[in-house]
């Protein structure tokens, strides 16, 4: 089920190779361009897409989904990132955003540099990817669904495109601890020992940060990633939310934009998805429904007729989804030099 990422082969390469650049500092010039624009879409009756559960249908709304967007161009080439709180990414939903921006913009954008992810939150409504197994759920294409992933993505890149000005990148990395845990630690056990020894935990704790600054030092945009599933709102949940990473993504813009409404300030920062595979937000574990017992090796309440499922930080799902965005909007402001 791992389509959160669509993109050609040499963009997602200019990327990686821009990440895997270790230098505090990118020496090298470009033009680079951010924007945000909402793709939230309908917020009642929509199945959700993530938990594949029928009766998790919206019925009101947490927060708001947004797409970023971000424009790398080094003079020779232009490169679209562009990140979206929706649970995952299909093929047409891009053809659809590239056929739209080759009507505004001729050639410039193609499949060829233009690459979207999705955050992965399990809260937002389905029915959009147009693949059998994806739409099962909402039994069927839902056109709400699709015009406000595709339209706010598309608005994203254009004011990206129109917010273009020299700029720098910079990279860093850091720590994150406490906001990720292994949901499925015995099955990692079963790597081989010296594999193990490579690493201090069974998840990976690190956040890589982009950041992009103006040639005249106003700060533009950030993008971050780190491993951990949008999953602090749980399968009970019927509020549309872009979740944890989507609440410290309006965290940080907050911090830069001050007093301008969420989505609508200048400075754009997406926490963006990575390799949060097994990775698990809920840090209290998988535990027995009533009695908080611990559940047995095969995650279940053996005996007893309750479920097991992992929860917390948080007394609820709120506060659980709060504790975790603070988490890495903190981990992400400590490898920041926008201050
Ligand atoms: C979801 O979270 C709520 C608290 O916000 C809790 O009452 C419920 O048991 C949780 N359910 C699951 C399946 O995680």
């Amino acid at each position: 089920m791992d389509l959160r990422l669509s993109t050609g082969p040499k963009a997602l390469l200019s990327l990686l190779i821009l990440i895997t650049l270790e230098l505090p500092a990118v020496q090298m010039a470009y033009n680079i361009g951010t924007g945000i624009a909402d793709t939230t879409g309908p917020i009642a009756e929509i199945v959700f897409m993530g938990y594949a559960k029928i009766d998790q249908r919206g019925a009101g709304l947490h927060l708001r989904t947004f797409a970023r967007s971000y424009i790398i161009d080094d003079s020779e080439n232009r490169f679209v990132f562009v990140s979206v709180e929706s649970a995952m990414i299909g093929h047409d939903v891009r053809a659809m955003v590239i056929r739209k921006l080759q009507e505004k913009y001729g050639d410039l954008y193609s499949e060829k540099n233009v690459m979207i992810s999705a955050t992965h939150t399990h809260s937002s409504p389905g029915g959009y990817n147009l693949y059998m197994l994806f739409d099962l759920t909402t039994f069927g294409f839902i056109k709400q669904s699709f015009s406000a992933i595709v339209n706010g993505i598309f608005v994203s890149i254009i004011r990206a495109h129109d917010s273009v000005v020299p700029g720098k990148l910079f990279v860093g990395h850091g720590e994150v601890l406490d906001a990720n845990i292994n949901r499925s630690p015995m099955a990692y056990l079963n790597n081989p020992q010296f594999e193990r020894d490579k690493y201090n935990y069974d998840v990976d704790k690190t956040m890589t940060q982009l950041q992009f600054i103006a040639a005249d030092g106003r700060p533009m945009g950030v993008i971050n990633w780190f491993a951990v599933h949008p999953t602090s709102m749980n399968n009970t949940n019927r509020l549309v939310s872009s979740d944890n990473v989507g609440y410290a993504a309006v965290l940080f813009e907050k911090y830069i934009n001050k007093d301008a409404p969420i989505g609508k300030g200048d400075f754009v920062a997406a926490f963006a998805s990575s390799n949060l595979g097994d990775v698990s937000p809920n840090t209290r574990g998988p535990k027995c429904e009533f009695s908080g017992d611990e559940c047995s090796s095969s995650y279940t309440c053996p005996g007893k007729n309750e479920m097991c499922f992992a929860s917390g930080p948080g007394k609820n799902m709120f506060e659980s989804t709060s504790i975790i965005a603070h988490k890495l909007f903190d981990g992400s402001m400590r490898i920041c030099m926008i201050k």
